[in-house]
């Protein structure tokens, strides 16, 4: 069915067209974008070809949040963890084997079940794209487990089976698992290999080894890098061609450099940073030295048990000093390059699919319709109801009213 969507008081493209005040935008039957532009100015050829208007109340629309760095499948809850960590304890990636525990006593349906209700969360905020990740199995039967059931409505699934060496494990053996049968295992439901490379989890070496092995098998690397401290992480991601390196709390000159000079996406996780009461990643230092910067939630239960947008947009106006542009810009069209989903000059991304976080023809018709009329109360109003309707692919994924 082909749908207008109109009546939008600023219609943010998050493209060369800018923001269009009385916009409206056009998607085929496939839920592709069309048409886009000012109300006034739709061809008569188009609006003959409308099967379905939809009035949007003078709203602000938005292209969806791209969420580019998830931990979606997973059980049981660290709320203690975190209570001890606001009373002054420091944020340690040996939490991520209690989590291990419980994943791995949870079994396919639980998974299945609370992965369907996350998802429903992240659409009721306004996202409209997830990556998200293995690394709480920590052996091949549940890496693989948990790369299947995410591959069940998650966009884009990463295998992380390189999350920690599991308690009893020896270092070296544990990655001969990974880059070995638990690859073997989870490489027809993954399209990404990911590595936590940091001090407590894989040093540079045990890191490029297990890219290598994604890497030959198809997967396209990407990185946890620079979270607890300077490190080799964003030096990796970049020299391995990673789509993105993400955490990059702390960054030396030469980090910043690297990356301004390649193709390497720059994510930044504030609620995480908040939770694990660090400095907010440098957004700001990135933007201006010419680095593509992603926003994305980070959602697990150790540092970041949030998928909402809303509210990592909204810090990174209030406290990590980027504009609202600048802000919603991360968020869509910086995640999106963060998956290699941005779209092209036809509006495709570079594997064909219509492309994410930029509303031009040829790009999925994935809506952000906010409460607002303008797009700044996102951040003028923190906290407060944001999201009226999401539409991923011109579907109405969440509906406020
Ligand atoms: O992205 N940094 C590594 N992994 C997760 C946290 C995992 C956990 O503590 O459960 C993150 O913050």
């Amino acid at each position: 069915m082909t749908q207008l969507f109109h009546n939008i008081s600023e219609l943010r493209t998050v493209s060369a067209a800018g923001t269009i005040n009385n916009g409206a935008l056009v998607s085929d039957k496939d839920g592709v974008i069309v048409w886009v532009g000012a109300f006034d100015e739709l061809p008569d050829e188009v609006a003959a070809s409308v099967d379905k208007k939809i009035d949007l109340g003078g709203r602000a629309v938005l292209p969806g949040w791209v969420d580019s760095h998830t931990h979606m499948i997973f059980d049981g809850n660290r709320a203690a963890e975190f209570e001890a960590r606001m009373a002054g304890e420091s944020y340690s990636a040996g939490g991520i084997a209690t989590t291990m525990e419980a994943t791995r006593s949870a079994g396919r349906e639980r998974l299945e079940q609370l992965l369907q209700e996350r998802i429903a969360g992240c659409h009721a905020g306004g996202t409209t794209t997830i990556e998200t990740k293995t690394g709480y199995g920590l052996n091949t039967e549940s890496e693989a487990l948990a790369a299947e059931v995410a591959s069940g409505g998650i966009d884009d699934v990463t295998f992380l089976g390189a999350h920690l060496v599991p308690p009893g494990a020896e270092a070296e053996d544990y990655l001969e698992e990974v880059v070995g049968p638990m690859l073997d295992a989870v490489e027809p439901y993954a399209g990404w290999i990911d590595v936590f490379c940091e001090t407590g989890a894989f040093n540079e070496e045990q890191s490029r080894k297990v890219l290598e092995a994604g890497k030959k098998r198809g997967l396209h690397p990407r990185v946890h890098g620079n979270q607890l401290q300077q490190g080799p992480g964003v030096r990796l991601a970049v020299e391995i061609g990673a789509a993105s390196v993400d955490h990059v709390n702390y960054l030396s000159d030469d980090d910043i450099h690297a990356l301004a000079n390649s193709d390497t996406v720059a994510t930044v996780l504030p609620a995480c940073d908040l939770s694990t009461k660090q400095d907010l990643a440098p957004a700001r230092q990135l933007l201006d030295a010419g680095v593509t910067v992603a926003i994305a939630s980070n959602l697990n239960p150790g540092t970041s048990y949030t998928s909402s947008m809303n509210y990592c947009v909204t810090t990174a106006v209030l406290q990590q000093d980027l504009s609202l542009d600048e802000a919603i810009e991360a968020a869509t069209l910086g995640g999106a390059k963060a998956l290699r989903r941005n779209p092209g000059e036809d509006g495709k991304d570079g594997q064909g699919r219509p492309g994410r976080g930029s509303l031009v023809v040829g790009a999925s018709a994935d809506l952000h319709v906010l409460n607002f009329t303008n797009a700044i109360e996102l951040a003028y109003r923190p906290g407060m109801p944001a999201t009226y309707r999401t539409y991923k692919d011109g579907v109405e994924v969440f509906s406020a009213a």
